[in-house]
């Protein structure tokens, strides 16, 4: 599979994991910003794209966002989930499900498997509101990012069943 990142970023926690990953697969790592130009990058080339985000009030990065509603894709692509939180109630679900919903209106799949991390606040406040986040991201977290995108690369053939069966599926209805 050919993999890619793309990941929004507001204060650099998700680049922190972004980075891993593509050191991980020895590919790109694209940040999506509100000045993004969508023809440096052609995601068409690509079948494995791992989108990353932060978490902002219970939702993902809207320029992220913007990006995948204004994409245009032909292909199948596996789309995978990564995020980075305080770990706030169940606004990973919230996110996932935003995605999830946007990337299916574009005909696409987005995997189940996610990869969250915790990262501990920048102010004394958050840290007290949150204090599971203390110490986080561990080297551990780090590791871990590295090996959830691995197992994704490792997983071709299962993924690649579920797109065809899904296209299948359309194709009846
Ligand atoms: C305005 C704002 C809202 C946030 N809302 C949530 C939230 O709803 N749930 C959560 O778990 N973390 C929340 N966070 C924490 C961020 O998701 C976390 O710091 C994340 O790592 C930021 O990623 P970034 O540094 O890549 O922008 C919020 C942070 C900010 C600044």
């Amino acid at each position: 599979m050919k993999p890619i990142v793309l990941y929004s970023s507001k204060g650099g926690n998700t680049e922190k994991i972004a980075s891993e990953i593509a050191s991980e697969l020895n590919c790109s790592y694209i940040k999506i910003s509100k000045d993004f130009n969508s023809s440096t990058v052609n995601i068409r080339d690509f079948d494995l794209v791992f989108l990353g985000t932060g978490i902002y009030g219970a939702k993902p990065d809207a320029d992220l966002l913007n990006y995948l509603n204004e994409m245009n894709l032909k292909n199948n692509v596996i789309f995978a989930l990564f995020i980075t939180w305080f770990g706030r109630g169940t606004t990973d679900r919230a996110v996932y499900d935003k995605i999830k919903a946007t990337v299916e209106a574009k005909g696409q799949i987005l995997s189940e498997n996610c990869y969250s991390c915790l990262f501990e606040g920048p102010s004394i406040i958050s840290r007290r509101l949150f204090p599971k986040t203390r110490g986080h991201p561990t080297a551990e977290d780090l590791s871990n990012a590295r090996k959830w995108a691995r197992e994704f690369t490792k997983n071709k053939s299962s993924i690649g069943k579920k797109v065809e069966e899904i296209s299948r599926r359309d194709d009846k209805t």
